[in-house]
């Protein structure tokens, strides 16, 4: 875990299945809220696919060249089958769909560290949602099957530095929040540890806060409320 960082460039061989089934199935076996495992693995083996999507996805090659690429996925059309079938009603709110962004993403994090512990590098790809609808017309997904993210693994060509994370001490609190001072001189005091590695890759200037800063400023991917109420989540 302390060796992970996000690979970019990767080598072009096909994944082996069975490296894929054993990693899929230990990741399953993260915790699962109330035992629904609400998530799906779409693997796309189809290499014209993959280059669409690496195109909608911010034009991003590893998407297209990596070993294999996978749509990270909440599933509420399991569930909803069961119902269905069993003639009975079923609810769904916004808890419903915390729970498959919450399931699939443990699930997903599992899988992570089992392809890393195989020796594999990854990258998750949030840019899959740049242009959601358009990707689920590609990928034709069903009602209650919701893409969260791509997910690149292969062997790894350059596996870049560990990047720093913030001091344990702006995450981890007992009893009570830290008042705002206290936060922000936690943060002035990471800007000088990520100023010094961006400055050793060539970088000198950034920071860590300027880069949070600038990532809230404009609205991103505004359509993502109207594209998962369409596929059946509900939001409220
Ligand atoms: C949900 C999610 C989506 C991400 N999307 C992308 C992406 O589209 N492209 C990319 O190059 N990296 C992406 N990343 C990787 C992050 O940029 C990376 O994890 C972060 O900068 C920390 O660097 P590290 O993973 O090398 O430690 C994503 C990470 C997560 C968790």
């Amino acid at each position: 875990m302390r060796a992970h960082s996000s690979v970019r460039a990767f080598k072009p061989e096909a994944l082996d299945p069975s490296r894929i089934r054993a990693a899929v199935s230990a990741a399953q076996m993260a915790a699962t809220s109330s035992h629904v495992q609400s998530y799906a693995l779409l693997q796309l083996t189809d290499r014209t696919v993959r280059a669409r999507i690496a195109e909608l996805s911010g034009n991003q090659a590893y998407v297209a060249d990596c070993g294999a690429f996978f749509v990270v996925c909440g599933d509420m059309r399991r569930h909803r089958l069961i119902a269905d079938r069993a003639g009975k009603r079923r609810t769904d709110n916004l808890e419903t769909f915390l729970l498959a962004v919450i399931d699939a993403s443990l699930f997903a994090q599992n899988l992570v560290l089992a392809f890393e512990s195989d020796g594999l590098g990854i990258c998750y790809i949030g840019g899959l949602r740049n242009e959601l609808p358009t990707v689920d017309s590609v990928l034709g997904l069903p009602e209650g099957v919701l893409p969260f993210y791509g997910l690149c693994v292969g062997e790894p060509i350059d596996k870049p530095a560990v990047k720093p994370r913030l001091p344990v001490e702006a995450v981890w609190f007992r009893d009570h929040y830290p008042s705002d001072d206290e936060m922000l001189a936690l943060v002035d005091a990471y800007d000088e540890t990520m100023a010094a590695y961006y400055a050793g890759r060539g970088l000198a200037g950034r920071n860590w806060s300027g880069a949070i800063w600038r990532r809230f400023e404009a609205e991103t991917r505004g359509h993502l409320a109207a594209y998962y109420g369409a596929k059946g989540a509900k939001l409220s």
